[in-house]
Formats: structure tokens, C-alpha cells, sequence
């Protein structure tokens, strides 16, 4: 049987702290037909749709993003976690587990009225993917869409993105995150 996008990722137990069960993206990169497969299925909603840029989460959503970029022909643009940018950014701070965290992009990387897709590996809590729509629209730009390899549904994010209008893609769920 054709194997699932499931079938790629790896499940580590008591990481990164006891209780929790990492879902590792790694072994999903590293097989050539796991990584393509995520990469086709990603982008399965947006054939013929219009989009001007592939937005990517540091750091994993930088390794989908590329790929996606790639195959659509658009370009890439990064949004980093605080300090990393060279150029003048906007910052949007955005909740951690225990206490708060920065994301940046370049002030000048979208213009107004661009069509962007973010991407990145799993959504959570939202709070990392909120704050990239955040940093996208005050650009200008239009999220037409986030895409997700991993949702873990009871942490909630999906139903976050969902309540700020962004229609949310992704291959796999996970239970009992
Ligand atoms: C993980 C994951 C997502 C984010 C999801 O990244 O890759 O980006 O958490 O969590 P959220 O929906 O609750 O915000 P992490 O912050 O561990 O950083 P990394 O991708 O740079 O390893
Ligand atoms: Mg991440």
C-alpha cells in the first residue's frame, strides 16, 4: 500500500520535556518520497490559485517553504525569531509555553496587496503562525492561506486561525498532543 505522510514522521516520547510526545519532521525530510509527498501535498489546494509569495516560520518552515517556492516560482521570504534580520524590521511578540517570544520580517519584504502562503511544519498553540499573519497584513499583504504539515488539534490553533478569517491546510493530525 501506498504509504501515508504519517508513515514518515517520527513519534519521540518524554521530548522535550516528560509527558510530551515529540512529532519529529526530520525522518519525514530525510526520505525522498516522504519529503516530496509533503511538498505536493502541501500545495494540492493552491493549484491555480494566485500567489505572489511563500511565506516561511523559522526555522522548519524555512526547509517547506523553499520547496514550495520552488515549485510555484515565487519567491521566499523569511520571517525570523528577534535579531536574526539585517535590515529594518517589524516585530510581533507572540505567547511560549513559559513566557513570550519575538518574530521579525523585513519592513520591505511584502509590498501591499501581495498574495502570500505561509508555511510551516506544525501548528500548536497558533501563537507562532498568528503572529506571522500578524506581520504579513501589517505589510499589506493577503494571507490567502496557512499550511501545515502537523496539527495537533488540541492545542487549539487551527480554531485561532480560523477565527481571523485564514483558511488552514494541513497532511496529518495528532491526538493527545
Ligand atoms: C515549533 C514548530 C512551530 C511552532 C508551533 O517551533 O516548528 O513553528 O513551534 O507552535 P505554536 O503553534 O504553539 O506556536 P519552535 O518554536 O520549536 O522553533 P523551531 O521551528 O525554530 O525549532
Ligand atoms: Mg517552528
Amino acid at each position: 500500500m501506498m504509504p501515508n505522510i504519517r508513515d514518515y514522521i517520527r513519534s519521540i516520547a518524554d521530548f522535550p520535556h516528560e509527558g510530551i510526545i515529540f512529532r519529529d519532521v526530520t525522518t519525514l525530510f530525510a526520505d525522498a518520497r516522504g519529503f516530496r509527498m509533503a511538498i505536493d501535498q502541501l500545495l494540492h489546494p493552491y493549484a491555480g490559485i494566485p500567489i505572489d509569495k511563500v511565506v516561511g516560520l523559522e526555522a522548519r518552515g524555512f526547509i517547506l517553504g523553499g520547496a514550495l517556492a520552488h515549485q510555484l516560482s515565487t519567491g521566499f521570504v523569511p520571517i525570523r525569531k528577534k535579531g536574526k534580520l539585517p535590515g529594518a524590521v517589524i516585530s510581533e511578540a507572540y505567547q511560549l509555553e513559559y513566557g513570550e517570544a519575538v518574530m521579525e520580517v523585513h519592513d520591505d519584504a511584502l509590498k501591499p496587496g501581495e498574495r502570500v502562503l505561509i508555511v510551516d511544519d506544525l501548528l500548536a498553540t497558533g501563537g507562532t503562525a498568528e503572529a506571522g499573519i500578524k506581520l504579513c497584513r501589517r505589510l499589506g499583504a493577503e494571507v490567502i492561506g496557512c499550511a501545515f504539515v502537523i496539527d495537533l488539534p488540541e492545542l487549539g490553533g487551527r480554531a485561532k486561525l480560523e477565527q481571523m478569517q485564514m483558511p488552514v491546510h494541513v497532511l496529518t493530525s495528532f491526538e493527545g498532543a
